[in-house]
């Protein structure tokens, strides 16, 4: 078993590049479905997710070819087959992608029931009620999931609940269909801005995305001879921002969208920390011990879900008593008992925990539980005092690209340690 070996007490100084979105990546690669051609794809992170979705892509008849570490071309001109393999598609929570996709291009589609991070109970009604809206039958049995249809009609979809995932199964379901979809109630993450602006550039026409109300006119075909590249992940800036504030650091973050970023800039600001924001680059830094704070993850533009663990390693070692409210996934406190482990005082009660903030953390052996709870825990490994040894880190190669080395040319003591 694989592990990072991080000896601690270090403050962060230097700059960190960050790469692609994972959470953007993994929803055009499916969308690269719906062309029949070849698109490149540039600024696309070099991650075990990223790389599971192409040999997927594979076994449906699609050729991808890396050009460099993180560019790659798609050529969806032979695909033969609209079942993804079972073991493969159940492995990851975004194979459900292929569902909206497959269904656009084939009007069949079948999938494994998707896995992904244990972070509560992940239904996905939400895109079952589009697929059918649009005129799919959807059956669930049998550990896949097959939606079929003659051919997809556009309609008015309400989603019940703001789900990044089902918005963006809604539109690529939608982007061939006959007629103009509504999607209401859509989510808003930079991630759906960038899955439209993808499509649009293969000559979809996708109004909206980025509000609530998303409109997307059917039209009869796409285009591939294309380059588009994908945005920066708003959630590795983040991370890397709250570790400066963790370690009270002075680091340079390139290659982000400030504007994506705001939430988190508000917290660090309240909780004493600094903020520069500079065309594609921020400064983040901090002389102090973090102050307490309360927060309550949201969908974008709230507090992101998916950096609330990485606030609770800050949240740890404020000063005074800070409470987290975490509203979309019921399990991302496992992580605060590898932190208890280290010396944290956190009481997590169903979706809240309460942050007792203590002096300092202490090394210890702890385990990823899931990607961003690993992203957390070596942050709290390069603060603690000792040696702490992160295990599980197939949970962190998912979602980061290089990680050690980035933290590592920022000053971490930090070494991947291969066992078998
Ligand atoms: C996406 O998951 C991200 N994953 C998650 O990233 C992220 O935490 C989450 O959005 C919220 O921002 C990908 O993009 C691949 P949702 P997704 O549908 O789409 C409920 C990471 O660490 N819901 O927006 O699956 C659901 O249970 C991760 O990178 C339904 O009830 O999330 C949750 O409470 C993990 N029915 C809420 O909605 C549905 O049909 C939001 O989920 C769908 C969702």
């Amino acid at each position: 078993m694989d592990k990072l070996v991080i000896t601690g007490g270090t403050r962060l100084v230097g700059e960190v590049t960050i790469s692609g979105a994972k959470n953007a990546a993994i929803a055009i690669l499916p969308a690269t479905l719906l062309i029949n051609g070849v698109c490149t794809l540039e600024n696309v992170p070099n991650i075990s997710d990223v790389k599971i979705y192409c040999e997927i892509l594979q076994t449906l008849g699609a050729k991808i070819t890396w050009l460099s570490e993180n560019e790659l071309t798609v050529d969806t001109r032979d695909i033969n087959c609209m079942q993804a393999p079972l073991d493969m598609t159940s492995k990851f929570r975004a194979s459900y992608y292929l569902l909206g996709a497959l269904l656009g291009r084939c009007k069949e589609a079948v999938v494994g029931i998707p896995g992904g991070c244990n972070l509560g109970a992940r239904p996905i009604d939400q895109h079952i009620k589009a697929f059918e809206a649009l005129g799919a039958t959807v059956d669930v049995s049998q550990g896949k999931i097959t939606a079929k249809c003659e051919k997809l009609k556009a309609n008015s979809i309400y989603m019940d609940i703001v789900s990044v995932g089902a918005t963006i199964n809604a539109i690529l379901a939608s982007v061939l269909a006959e007629g103009t979809t509504i999607i209401d109630n859509a989510a808003k993450e930079p991630h759906i801005v960038d899955v439209a602006n993808f499509l649009n550039t293969m000559g979809a026409d996708i109004r909206g995305a980025g509000t609530d109300v998303i409109k997307v006119n059917g039209v009869e075909s796409l285009h591939g001879n294309t380059t588009y590249s994908v945005v920066p992940d708003q959630i590795e800036a983040g991370t890397f921002m709250l570790a400066a504030v963790a370690s009270k650091g002075d680091l340079i973050i390139r290659n982000c969208i400030t504007k994506h970023l705001e939430s988190i800039t508000a917290k660090i600001i309240e909780i004493g920390g600094n903020v520069d924001a500079n065309g594609d680059k921020l400064r983040v830094w901090c002389d102090q011990r973090p102050s307490k704070a309360n927060i309550k993850t949201l969908p974008y533009p709230g507090f992101p879900t998916d950096l609330q663990p990485q606030m609770g390693v800050v949240l740890s070692i404020a000063n005074g008593t800070s409470i987290i409210n975490e509203s979309i996934w019921e399990s991302r406190f496992q992580y605060t008992g590898e932190l208890n482990k280290m010396g944290a005082k956190i009481t997590p009660n169903g979706k809240t925990a309460v942050f007792e903030g203590v002096e300092k953390l202490t090394g210890a052996p702890i385990y990823a539980t899931d990607l961003r709870a690993g992203a957390a825990l070596i942050i709290a490994g390069i603060i603690a005092e000792g040696t702490t040894e992160v295990y599980n880190l197939e949970h962190i190669d998912r979602g980061y690209e290089n990680i050690e080395e980035k933290f590592r040319k920022i000053g971490a003591n930090i070494q991947r340690i291969k066992e078998n």
